[in-house]
């Protein structure tokens, strides 16, 4: 791939601006009092927003059945780009046997707010047990993407969609940078190579260690935690906020790193969440990808890097931003640095790292994850938040 361009092509060519112009919203706030009404929830509030600013781009709606039959089944839109989670709307048959297709509904979001309106082009159900298998690859539901999907209504409202408005943030407006902000963003600051950096977690060392040795080879690192729905028991987004600040201000050389908030709901979804991860990374502008150990797993659902063996189905061009494939990374106490196997010959017992559940468990205790495992002031920080007293 050639990075002499302007910037990186987004996904399907154009990004997508679904934002509803000055006069549009005029139009639509007029008419809001006569609309039937859609209540979005969490997910499909964050994934209008998505659709709107142009990170799900080429998607300028709910999936049609066609487009969603083929994701489902083979990871592309009808058209045969690539995609490989579905990007949905469900209502009960009741609420959709009193919608019209071919009309406009007006969206609301979970507090009864107007937030955006939906061209109901078409009404269709779905299997759920079939989506399940497809992208979650287990119909367990105790996993947590299967249990959302099967809490959903049984038909699918599909068409393209406006956001009413662009609301800044309300708890990182500062770090609210859309995928046309983050493209201009690149351009200012003369990067041709940028590599995208998901993460529901906070920094531990490993991702530390991962993100910099990508950035030796690449001009800057745009780290884009996800701050939409997640499960309960992982670490709040304000939270994790803090600490991605306190690394950046201490670890970090400031010229060569933009931290943005990506509004999108997590869906636990592993290896098919990687490709959909890099694909919305691309649309903000990056070129290159991370994907390490276990990409958006979560519990034994998925194999360690079967994330990373699904973007061999792909050719690079179709995808258009390139994977950097990392291997479970630890502190080698052979060497006394951060290592893979791949560089470390370390044994087993000269290794350390913990699991995400370790490190709550640890914290719940009054105890702090180690310096080799987190930075200690990242640690103080989640044991400030964990109201954990932190030893003098
Ligand atoms: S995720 O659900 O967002 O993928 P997490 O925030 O833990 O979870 O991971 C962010 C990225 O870091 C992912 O690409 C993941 O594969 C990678 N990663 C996490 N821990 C490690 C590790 N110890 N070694 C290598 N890669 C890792």
């Amino acid at each position: 791939m050639s990075y002499d361009r302007q910037s990186i092509t987004p996904h399907g060519g154009q990004l997508v601006n679904r934002i509803a112009t000055p006069e549009q919203r005029e139009e639509f706030l007029s008419k809001a009092e006569f609309l039937p009404r859609v209540q979005l929830d969490e997910r499909t509030f964050s994934d209008l927003e998505m659709i709107a600013i142009g990170g799900f781009s080429p998607l300028t709606g709910f999936m049609n059945q066609a487009d969603y039959e083929r994701v489902v089944a083979e990871m592309r839109l009808a058209n045969g780009t690539v995609w490989s989670i579905p990007v949905t709307l469900s209502v009960s048959e009741q609420v959709a046997e009193s919608l019209t297709e071919g009309s406009l509904i007006r969206l609301d979001d979970r507090t009864g707010r107007f937030v955006g309106v939906l061209n109901l082009t078409q009404k269709y159900h779905y299997d759920k047990e079939r989506e399940a298998v497809n992208v979650y690859r287990t119909n367990d539901e105790k996993h947590p993407g299967v249990q959302v999907l099967y809490n959903q209504a049984p038909v699918h409202l599909a068409g393209d969609v406006w956001l009413l408005e662009r609301d800044s943030h309300p708890l990182f407006p500062t770090y609210q940078i859309d995928p046309a902000e983050s493209r201009k963003m690149f351009q200012e600051k003369g990067w041709k190579t940028i590599v995208g950096f998901q993460t529901r977690n906070p920094i531990h060392r490993a991702h530390e260690y991962i993100q910099k040795c990508a950035m030796e080879t690449v001009d800057g690192l745009f780290l884009h935690p996800l701050v939409g729905a997640t499960k309960e028991d992982d670490i709040p987004a304000d939270v994790r906020m803090r600490c991605y600040e306190i690394l950046l201000e201490n670890y970090y050389p400031k010229s060569r790193v933009i931290l943005a908030i990506n509004p999108a709901a997590m869906r636990y979804a592993g290896p098919r969440e990687a490709i959909f991860h890099a694909l919305v990374r691309k649309n903000y502008g990056c070129t290159h990808f991370i994907v390490g150990r276990d990409h958006a797993g979560v519990g034994d659902y998925y194999g360690t890097y079967d994330a990373q063996y699904i973007f061999d189905e792909f050719t690079t061009s179709e995808l258009g931003i390139v994977p950097m494939k990392f291997e479970h990374a630890f502190y080698c106490t052979r060497t006394n640095s951060m290592a893979t196997s791949k560089t470390s010959p370390s044994t087993p017992e000269e290794r350390i790292h913990l699991s995400g559940t370790k490190v709550r468990e640890l914290l719940r205790r009054g105890e702090l994850p180690p310096p080799e495992f987190s930075r200690p002031e990242v640690a103080a920080e989640l044991a400030r938040a964990m109201r954990v007293t932190v030893p003098a």
